[in-house]
């Protein structure tokens, strides 16, 4: 543990770091990768350009460093992250390199700020914050390789159907390679699909989609563009190259944006856009595991083209009287109207008929959808204990609620 007077020093730190934090990050990943191009196969290529994953890296570390006297107080922060270094493999003996390079691209911007003292309390505390990632990584590795039908690292599984949703959202149906069981995943959970390109292993996450407890998953996969408009060099991969029959490799479930289906709180589901599909799948372990509990889903889209999974939603709230679901159109049609689709955004009055109190609250969509619904969610005074949110691309420089 640190010393009082190491705690204070760290402390002191956190907002020199903040002042230089994306600075920093942008050098670490640049003398990292020099040193390990080997991590280019772990590492998502597309936000080091956009520069997202520095600020997620950046923000995070400085939040531990801020409790670092007391890093439970982050707990479901880290959470959100351990489950996603899992669903990466990252192991242990990363993080030493990571620690490393983090402290040269420190002392290379700060430059005489960082004096030895600074350095070696700096070192320690990363090593705190290390030992309790990896600590918390071991414990999920472990809970999933003992799970039935669990594995760690990547398991090859063949695609059995792929089906275009909308203009931009296919899903995918995965059956595992060797016939073996596959490990029950918690509703809301994702797994990463790992593709070669270039000369280099592509990760990314997809919700599952489907209920828990099948011999199959099924999870969404929406076309990314970045702001170039170039596209997502997994997604596109997905939605050109790989056909049914081929065989693709995946993770375990992993992720802690989760659903109990047993529990009995009434439940209001908001996605805006793909943020759908870990949302359906909650609907679906629900409609399975406990049918009577009410549920309210709604999907906020910008038109039709961008609607996917209506139809499975409408049967499901046909087949469930506790479920009732609403579709939100920003560009609405008549056609649409008679369709029985809502036109414009979600708002404060739909908020307040539909959230009591007592629900609990999960949403996922774009970060605009997600700040203007929490913010409501804030006004309405909902318990921030009962809103669970998972944000798409990195998280963390997003609020918790
Ligand atoms: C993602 C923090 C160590 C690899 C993230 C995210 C955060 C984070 C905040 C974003 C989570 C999200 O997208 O929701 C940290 C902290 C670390 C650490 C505080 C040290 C204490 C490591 C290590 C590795 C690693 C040792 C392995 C080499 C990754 C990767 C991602 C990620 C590959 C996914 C995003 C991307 O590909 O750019 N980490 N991390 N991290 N982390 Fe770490």
């Amino acid at each position: 543990a640190l010393q009082r007077e190491e705690i204070q020093l760290v402390a002191s730190l956190v907002p020199v770091l903040k002042a230089h934090g994306s600075e920093i990050t942008t050098r670490f990943y640049n003398m990292m990768f020099t040193a390990h191009p080997e991590l280019l196969n772990i590492f998502n290529h597309s936000n080091q350009r956009d520069g997202l994953q520095q600020q997620a890296l950046a923000s995070s570390v400085y939040a531990a460093a801020a409790h670092i006297d007391n890093l439970d107080a982050i707990e479901p922060v880290v959470q959100h992250i351990a489950h996603k270094h899992c669903s990466l493999n990252v192991q242990p003996e990363h993080y030493p390199i990571v620690g490393k390079y983090l402290t040269l691209a420190l002392k290379d911007v700060l430059g005489n700020a960082v004096t030895p003292e600074v350095e070696r309390v700096w070192l320690k505390a990363y090593d705190v914050i290390a030992d309790y990632f990896i600590r918390m990584e071991q414990d999920i590795y472990r809970s999933v390789a003992g799970s039935k039908g669990g594995w760690t690292g990547f398991r090859p599984f063949i695609i059995r159907r792929k089906v275009q949703e909308c203009t931009d959202i296919l899903s995918l149906t995965l059956e595992p390679e060797d016939g073996q069981p596959i490990m029950t995943h918690q509703p809301g959970q994702y797994i990463t699909v790992k593709v070669q390109k270039d000369g280099y292993s592509h990760l990314r996450q997809y919700s599952l989609i489907s209920a828990p407890g099948k011999s199959y998953y099924r999870i969404g996969v929406k076309l990314e563009r970045d702001n170039t408009e170039k596209a997502g060099i997994v997604s596109s991969s997905l939605h050109y190259d790989f056909n049914e029959g081929d065989r693709i490799e995946i993770s375990a479930p992993y992720g802690a944006f989760t659903l109990d289906p047993h529990a009995s709180t009434d439940v209001l589901l908001l996605a805006g856009g793909v943020g759908i599909t870990p949302l359906l799948g909650m609907a679906r372990a629900i409609a399975e595991e406990n049918p009577g509990r009410r549920v309210t889903l709604l999907h906020a889209v910008r038109e039709k083209a961008y609607h996917a999974f209506g139809e499975e939603i409408n049967e499901l709230v046909a087949a469930h009287p506790s479920f009732s679901a609403t579709t939100l159109y920003e560009r609405c049609t008549d056609a649409d109207r008679q369709a029985g689709i809502t036109a414009g955004r979600i708002t404060l009055d739909w908020l307040r008929e539909h959230a009591g109190q007592h629900m609990d609250v999960y949403l996922c969509g774009p970060r605009p959808f997600m700040t203007a619904v929490l913010s409501m969610l804030q006004e309405i005074n909902h318990p921030a204990s009962q809103i669970h949110l998972e944000v798409f691309g990195p998280a963390l420089s997003f609020p918790q609620p």
